[in-house]
């Protein structure tokens, strides 16, 4: 489900909108020489009208491309990150009972399927909006609550993660019944489509919390690039990749889990702080030996590029490791092959309190099939020891199950209920 089909869904409604602004272009030049006026003595003005018939003959791209709703799988697992989120957790009101939540769950899942094709939702109250789906991708989770509600099994991961020493959890980044991730290559498209899915499910829950992230556009670098954080670090480079059999087996292999979660997966959002004031305080050197990469490359400290194996034996001249023991690179890579998770989150920048310039740092958001079994031993190791620790923060913590994706006659969350 990581192929997105290209192809924009309207081509004759696109051609004939472009006609009419280039039409009215060439109208506006044909009413100036009429009246008289010499276009060349007013540069700032035809200067911007230029700009303006240059934007209209540009074809669009990115924007029409569409990712596969309907699936085995449920999209925005495996589909190569989009540039902007909004994580949304929702608490079921004390009437939403199990057929209310099919109910609701149907009409999320049509409209959901929808947007994502650039159709508007059935009761769309902007449908200009909707015509640019830029990749967008909605994915469902269910929280424990919401599972106990359809009188379902309970895979015995999901519940709220075991206290670190390292958290600082705010009582308003936590938990939740249903969780929405909505996504795609632009920001107007994931307001509209998050407007449209609060719409549809507002007379059964109540928002607990919202969170939007952001990476790269993909229109500003080379394809294949990984995401930097707020720190400059390169980082998602060990992780898993869609379409190997580790990743089927890491992510959707979840045979311990309850029949209905099959072809789903776990979903873990940790809300890290990244105290950025306090980083400036740090020199390059420090900055690189607390990961154990370079930031300039991405590359581990005994290597020259990103994809290098890091040497873990390599000592420098007198006898201390390369790749420092306490780096967050080193606690954070397990002997046990079976402790990895896919690893899918976002920046966050929002507004700092007074007196502080910032208050930034991930939304880091991780897919594994088990989630005691995969994303608990890093998190204690590095809760135990991680130079990173320095600088961030957990303040906020959340976990869901995600189920399967279905046909276009289901719903998500039809193995469930
Ligand atoms: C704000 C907090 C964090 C920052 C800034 C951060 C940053 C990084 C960076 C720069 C790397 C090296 C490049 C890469 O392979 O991606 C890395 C690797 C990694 N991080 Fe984090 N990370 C954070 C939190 C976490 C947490 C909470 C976990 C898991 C519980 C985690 C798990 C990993 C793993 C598994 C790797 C790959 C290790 C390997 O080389 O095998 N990180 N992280």
């Amino acid at each position: 489900m990581t192929s997105a089909a290209t192809g924009d869904p309207h081509p004759g409604r696109r051609l004939s909108r472009r006609h009419l602004l280039l039409a009215g272009a060439a109208a506006g030049i044909g009413a100036a020489s009429a009246v008289g006026i010499d276009l060349s003595t007013r540069p700032a003005r035809s200067a911007h009208q230029a700009a303006g018939a240059a934007t209209a003959a540009v074809p669009a791209t990115d924007g029409t491309e569409t990712v596969t709703f309907y699936g085995a799988h449920q999209a925005g697992v495996d589909t190569r990150p989009q540039a902007s989120v909004t994580l949304l957790a929702l608490d079921l009101n004390a009437g939403t009972d199990a057929g209310a939540l099919r109910r609701m769950m149907r009409v999320l899942t049509q409209d959901a399927a929808r947007l994502t094709q650039g159709t508007a939702a059935l009761a769309d109250s902007e449908p200009e909006l909707a015509v640019t789906p830029a990749r967008l991708t909605v994915t469902f989770g269910f929280g424990p609550g919401l599972v106990a509600r359809a009188g379902g099994e309970r895979p015995s991961w999901l519940r709220p993660l075991p206290a670190f020493g390292i958290d600082r959890l705010e009582p308003a980044w936590n938990d939740g019944d249903l969780l929405l991730q909505i996504a795609a290559d632009d920001p107007v498209t994931v307001a509209h489509a998050t407007r449209m899915l609060l719409k549809d499910s507002r007379s059964f829950t109540t928002v607990r919390w919202r969170q939007t992230g952001f990476r790269r556009t993909p229109a500003v670098e080379k394809p294949g690039t990984t995401m930097r954080n707020l720190f400059g670090q390169v980082d998602g480079t060990v992780n898993l990749v869609a379409g190997t059999a580790d990743f089927d087996s890491l992510v959707w292999g979840a045979a311990e889990n309850p029949a209905w979660l099959h072809g789903g997966t776990g979903f873990v959002l940790r809300r890290i702080r990244m105290n950025l004031d306090k980083w400036d305080g740090l020199d390059r050197a420090g900055r690189e030996a607390s990961v154990g990469r370079t930031l300039a490359a991405g590359a581990p400290l005994t290597g020259t590029h990103e994809s290098d194996e890091p040497d873990f034996a390599a000592t420098t001249t007198i006898g201390f490791p390369v790749i420092p023991e306490f780096s967050h690179m080193r606690r954070a890579r397990s002997e046990n092959t079976a402790e990895r998770i896919l690893r899918r989150g976002y920046n966050y920048d929002d507004a700092p309190a007074s007196g502080s310039v910032s208050d930034s740092g991930l939304l880091f958001v991780t897919f594994q099939a088990d989630v005691d079994a995969q994303f608990v031993p890093i998190q204690r190791r590095l809760d135990e020891l991680d130079l990173l620790n320095q600088w961030t923060t957990p303040i906020g913590s959340a976990v869901f199950a995600i189920p399967p994706g279905c046909t276009a006659d289901g719903y998500i969350g039809d193995t469930l209920f």
